[in-house]
């Protein structure tokens, strides 16, 4: 049997060659899920691009596929991240699955436990960095120079090409481009990544339009909605705990190109969103991931999006990741003695 991951299924699109080792662990394909109940409320056909379905969990893995097989084709002797979680739990597993070391540098005390412990599973060498991410950014791209390592953070175009395939995906089901598009905004790769996917399919002749872009930030991290640096970043959403985006000036361009915005959100907010998605819809998804429904929570009404437009959220990583935030939230269970009275008095 052959896995049939983002390299095997968009090669054409892809930057690959008879060279290139098709790297997979069946990455891709996530599921497109009808929003049926917030999406009458908001006057909208709703969806959400659900990627905790992809093989770590986040979207990450698919650019990740490919920036691995371009290192492995270029004989690197290793990789190298900062992460704020998703990222090195993708990079540790697929290093694991090619048979490369891999180094991550992690913000210390603000990665999900989840992807702490993907990270360490995968047997990558794991540093915690007493600063942000942005200072761990800072020295893992000087490890790479001095060590001769393969980054695979956003910096490295092949994590951008790959993530792209959110896109082609989102077309190929919906038969034609959503109206507009809202996802979480960090690093701003992945806004960047999508903007670019639309306008590589419509050259391509397989897209009509280019969504509107909506880049959502929390209020505690939000240099790019804010439009000002934001020195010492802090959000529950840790992974978009980020004040200086490597991928900014590119995804303003994104964004402004596909009339889109970016917008910032609170804590409260992303976390009412993350309930309302679990308990309305069904869909568990880890706090940074439910920005973007936060937003439409919030802005919908104020002329955001036309009624009636086809929206896609974007829900970047697995509610998993980080099953402590969702745990303080939720409440505690009943405890009772193993007896049916006990029960039935419980129950009632
Ligand atoms: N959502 C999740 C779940 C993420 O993990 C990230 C980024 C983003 C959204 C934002 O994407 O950076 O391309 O704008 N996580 C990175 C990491 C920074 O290290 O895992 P972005």
């Amino acid at each position: 049997m052959k896995m049939k991951g983002i390299l095997q299924r968009y090669g054409n699109m892809l930057p690959i060659n008879p060279g290139t080792p098709l790297v997979s662990l069946g990455e891709g394909g996530t599921p497109l899920i009808p929003l049926e109940s917030l999406g009458e409320e908001l006057g909208l056909r709703l969806y959400a691009k659900y990627e905790g379905a992809n093989p770590t969990g986040s979207f990450k893995d698919r650019g990740m596929v490919l920036a691995v097989a371009k290192a492995l084709e270029a004989g690197a002797k290793g990789l190298v991240c900062a992460s704020t979680g998703n990222t090195s739990a993708s990079a540790a597993a697929y290093a694991a699955r090619s048979g490369l070391p891999c180094t991550v540098l992690l913000p210390k005390g603000k990665v999900a436990s989840g992807k702490l412990a993907q990270a360490l599973i995968h047997g990558a060498r794991v540093v915690s960095i007493r600063g942000n991410f942005d200072e761990a950014l800072g020295l893992a791209l000087a490890l790479s120079r001095e060590m001769g390592l393969a980054v695979v953070n956003s910096v490295n175009r092949y994590r951008l090409w790959g993530q792209r395939s959110v896109a082609w995906e989102m077309v190929d089901e919906l038969g034609r481009s959503p109206d507009a598009v809202v996802l979480p905004v960090g690093n701003a790769g992945n806004i960047t990544a999508g903007w670019a996917g639309f306008v590589q399919y419509r050259r391509a002749g397989k897209a009509d339009s280019i969504p509107a872009m909506i880049g959502v930030q929390a209020e505690g991290a939000a240099p790019l909605a804010f439009g000002k640096p934001c020195p010492a970043p802090e959000t529950v959403a840790t992974a978009i705990r980020i004040g200086r985006p490597v991928n900014g000036k590119k995804a303003s361009w994104a964004v402004r190109m596909s009339g889109g915005k970016f917008l910032a959100v609170s804590d409260e907010e992303i976390l009412g969103a993350q309930r309302r998605l679990a308990a309305d819809e069904g869909v568990f998804a880890e706090p940074a991931s439910c920005a973007g429904i936060a937003s439409l929570l919030r802005y919908a009404g104020q002329g955001l999006i036309p009624r009636g437009s086809m929206v896609v959220a974007v829900l970047t990583g697995n509610g998993l990741k980080d099953p402590d935030t969702a745990a303080a939230g939720a409440g505690a269970p009943l405890e009772i003695d193993a007896e049916a009275g006990a029960l039935r008095e419980a129950l009632s």
